[in-house]
């Protein structure tokens, strides 16, 4: 009964839903199990573009079932525009699955999100404004809307517009701001319950009975460690948890139910939003990965913050997340470059740490001591095999493989599902059940 964990291992944005698209092949079922639409994960096949924000990314496999578990914040008018969209392009969206735990992302959430980033001033955390921070302190509070609220129509008319007034005196009183149309939300709210009620269901059970089946469930990550509401760098982090163990609460299933979980990191390292991020180069280097890398925010647009490759970072998120394998992405990146940098540790004052520093004070003043290796100066976007590349970048990928201590399952070298190394076959189609098998990866 595998149950494959796929998570980010940096500040979010590693190329998960690529990662994702290729291995659902292989899958039954993809369950996303936490954050909401902060999320933005792309997928590039034969030139076509689908960045999802909610439907979890195995949604172009016919025979996926894709699954919004009860960890996930649903904005539903985002996840209907989606559904139009996936629609659209000739795909059944009848197959997902919504939990009835799943919490709902009002308007006054996005407001609020609005309203607490402008008062925060110089000090904002870069948040996405999907309302992310309030739904989860909702949820916390005891006071969110679920969307099995939505089963009896009146019943969640009501509650809606019970919730709307309610915030809206937070909204006019503490914020000055103008209070929102209670009646008007109410109605749009009643209409997507509509549209909505027939997806929802017990998803835990749903999911529990296909691994009890033996059959293969991937559980989609969104973000990255780094954003880790424990484990992140607090507050510049999102409101979910990001690490693998979240899968449990948020899908609603216990930790022997994971076999594998697979860290997805990029050959160098982004951020948007803002926060410390030790290896950052605002400079010609980071705008060289900006533009060749096209570090663009999904979601929100923004330009994303771009540095060298953090071990330090890595390892954490190893240890956090107990990785079993890697998926690099974005190696084709660096080719530019006459030498690639790699911080192993971090120095602060006269201390040198190889682990993460658990006070925000000194990962926010550390200074990061790189090892220099040899670039490789040559186009590697069409490598399809690990011999493809030349000898440098596979040093590279050695260098991260031995330092990190866990094997590279996956490399890619472009967004195109064709553009992808599997260190576990060569090169073969992916098959049922391989993946407990990896102790002969190359690197
Ligand atoms: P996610 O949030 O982790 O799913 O990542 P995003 O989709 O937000 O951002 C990753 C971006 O990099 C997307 O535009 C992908 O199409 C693109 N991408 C993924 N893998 C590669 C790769 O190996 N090389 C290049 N050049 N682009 C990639
Ligand atoms: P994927 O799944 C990158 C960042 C925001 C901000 C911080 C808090 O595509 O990797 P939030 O709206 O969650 O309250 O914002 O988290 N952030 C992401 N950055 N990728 C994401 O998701 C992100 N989701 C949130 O930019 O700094
Ligand atoms: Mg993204």
């Amino acid at each position: 009964m595998p149950g494959i964990v796929v998570v980010g291992t940096q500040w979010g944005d590693e190329g998960k839903g690529k990662v994702i698209d290729l291995l659902s092949d292989d899958m039954h079922m993809v369950v996303r199990f936490h954050g909401g639409n902060n999320a933005g994960h792309t997928i590039a096949w034969d030139g076509e573009t689908l960045r999802l924000h909610l439907v979890p990314s195995g949604i172009l496999y016919p025979h996926i079932i894709p699954v919004i578990g009860n960890g996930v914040i649903v904005n539903p008018s985002v996840l209907l525009e989606e559904m139009e969209k996936i629609e659209s392009m000739g795909l059944d969206v009848g197959r997902l699955r919504i939990s009835y735990n799943a919490h709902v992302i009002l308007p006054f959430h996005e407001v609020l999100d609005g309203l607490i980033e402008e008062s925060r001033g110089s000090s904002s955390l870069g948040t996405t404004r999907r309302g992310i921070g309030p739904t989860y302190a909702d949820k916390a509070a005891r006071t969110g809307l679920r969307m099995q609220d939505m089963m009896d129509p009146s019943v969640f008319r009501e509650k809606v517009y019970r919730a709307v007034e309610e915030k809206n005196r937070i909204i006019t009183c503490v914020y000055g701001a103008n209070s929102l149309d209670a009646e008007r939300i109410a109605d749009e709210y009643a209409g997507y319950a509509d549209r909505l009620r027939g997806f929802l269901t017990d998803t835990s059970l749903l999911v529990k009975k296909a691994l009890r089946e033996g059959k293969n469930v991937l559980f989609e990550g969104a973000q990255g460690l780094m954003l880790d509401l424990d484990h992140g760098t607090y507050p510049y982090v999102t409101s979910s948890n990001t690490v693998a163990g979240a899968v449990c609460a948020g899908a609603g299933v216990g930790p022997r139910d994971v076999d594998e979980i697979i860290g997805v990191t990029k050959a160098y390292v982004t951020r948007v939003g803002s926060g410390p991020f030790p290896t950052e180069q605002d400079n010609e280097v980071g705008r060289a990965m900006q533009e060749v890398g096209r570090e663009y925010g999904t979601t929100t647009g923004r330009k994303r913050r771009c540095g060298w490759f953090d071990l330090v970072v890595l390892r954490y998120a190893v240890r956090l997340n107990t990785l079993t394998s890697l998926a690099v992405t974005k190696l084709d990146v660096l080719s530019q470059f006459d030498t690639v940098k790699v911080c192993v540790a971090y120095r602060i004052g006269d201390r040198v740490l190889d682990e993460f520093p658990p006070l925000y004070d000194d990962f926010s003043h550390c200074q990061p001591v790189y090892e220099e290796l040899p670039g490789w100066k040559k186009d590697i976007s069409g490598a399809s095999r690990l011999e493809d590349l030349p000898l440098e970048a596979r040093d590279y990928l050695q260098f991260i493989r031995e330092r990190a201590g866990v094997p590279i399952r996956l490399v890619s070298v472009g967004p195109e599902r064709q553009q992808s190394i599997f260190l576990d076959g060569g090169g073969e189609p992916l098959r049922q059940g391989r993946f407990l098998f990896y102790d002969d990866l190359p690197l």
